[in-house]
Parts: structure tokens; C-alpha cells; sequence
């Protein structure tokens, strides 16, 4: 199946809400507290990434259609963290694919593309931050050239509940 990769718009705020708030459903289950992962919704997502993309800075934002539907996106750009940022460095902030459709390529070529696009803007190194548990990513990462930097941090902003994460960097792009 054809899979397409373009930037998004604020017309693609709906789709990129059910992604997300399905996706963090199946791949939090075991790391964020039921209840927050029950009461995601996607009305207010909608509203949320309505607004982001109809108010977009340095960051990209794309998305993956699968068979002409929006099944998956990304968000990167420019290094937030502050021992990385004015230095020339890229963060891979969000990836999220519909999980009814995990395994069909969809993440690997979204994750491309935004290698590509660092590679093409020479942002390096690139990095991002991905729950310590969460084995699928972090294989498709390193896969992709990704390294543990044996960084890591408690991160409470997403559920309120401490969640484990690390740093993985590609140095070779
Ligand atoms: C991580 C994620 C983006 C991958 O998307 P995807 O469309 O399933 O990715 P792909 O189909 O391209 O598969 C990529 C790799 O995932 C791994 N993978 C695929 N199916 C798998 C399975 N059943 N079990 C374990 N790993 C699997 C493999 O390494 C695979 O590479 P391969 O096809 O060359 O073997 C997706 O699972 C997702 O949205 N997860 C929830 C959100 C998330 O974790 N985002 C990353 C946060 S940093």
C-alpha cells in the first residue's frame, strides 16, 4: 500500500487527534494511569492541534496517509533541551501511528522523512526522548541509526504520573 508523506494542515487536526489519543491508549497501557489514558479526548485534541498547526513556528509538522487517510504523524524540529539548543541540534518531539496499523511501514517512513529532512537542514546531532519501556519505538529507532546516550529523566508533564524516559541520539546523519 502507498504511503504518502506531506506537511500537515489545520484541516488535518481531526485525524491527528484519533492517532494520537489511540496510539498513547495502546502503547501507555502499562506506563500511564488508566484513568488519564481513558479520559484522552479527542474532541479536545482536535481543538489542540487544531490550533498548533494553524499557528506553526520552527517546528514541522507531517503526516503519513495510508491509503489517502491520515494514519499517522510527527512533530520536529530545532533542539528544545538546553544543553543541545543554539547548537545546531534536531529533536524528534512526537511520532504516532494508528495502532490498528502498526507493522505496515507507516512509522519507518515517517521516520525517514524527518531524518531526511535534518540531513537536508544539517541539524546534528538529532535526538529524542522515548519511554524507557516502550520497546517497539526504540527498536524502529535503532534501527534507524539511534544510540542510548545513557541519558535519562523522570518526565510527570505528560500524566502527572512519573514516567521513565531516555535520550537516544543519531550522530550519523
Ligand atoms: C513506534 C511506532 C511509531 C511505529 O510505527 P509503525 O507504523 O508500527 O512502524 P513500522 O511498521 O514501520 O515498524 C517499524 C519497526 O517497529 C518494530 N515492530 C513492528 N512490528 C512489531 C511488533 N509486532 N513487535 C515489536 N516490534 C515491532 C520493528 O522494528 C519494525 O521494523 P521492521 O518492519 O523493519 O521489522 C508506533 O508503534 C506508535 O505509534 N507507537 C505509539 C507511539 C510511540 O511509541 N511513539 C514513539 C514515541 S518516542
Amino acid at each position: 500500500m502507498e504511503i504518502k508523506i506531506r506537511s500537515a494542515n489545520p484541516q488535518d487536526a481531526e485525524r491527528i487527534a484519533c492517532v494520537h489519543v489511540d496510539a498513547w491508549r495502546a502503547a501507555y497501557r502499562d506506563v500511564m494511569p488508566r484513568d488519564f489514558l481513558a479520559k484522552l479526548d479527542k474532541k479536545q485534541k482536535t481543538a489542540y492541534w487544531n490550533k498548533s498547526l494553524s499557528h506553526q513556528g520552527i517546528g514541522k509538522y507531517i503526516v503519513a496517509e495510508y491509503e489517502g487517510i491520515v494514519e499517522g504523524f510527527a512533530v520536529f524540529g530545532p533542539a528544545r533541551d538546553k544543553n543541545l539548543t543554539g547548537k545546531g541540534a534536531g529533536e524528534l518531539v512526537a511520532l504516532n501511528v494508528n495502532p490498528t496499523l502498526w507493522g505496515k511501514g507507516i512509522g519507518t517512513a515517517t521516520l525517514q522523512h524527518v531524518i531526511e529532512y535534518f540531513n537536508q537542514n544539517s541539524l546534528k546531532p538529532v535526538y529524542l526522548w522515548v519511554v524507557k519501556s516502550n520497546a517497539r519505538a526504540i527498536e524502529l529507532y535503532k534501527k534507524h541509526g539511534f544510540e542510548d546516550e545513557g541519558k535519562s529523566k523522570i518526565d510527570n508533564s505528560h500524566s502527572g504520573s512519573p514516567i521513565n524516559e531516555i535520550r537516544l541520539i543519531l550522530t550519523s546523519n
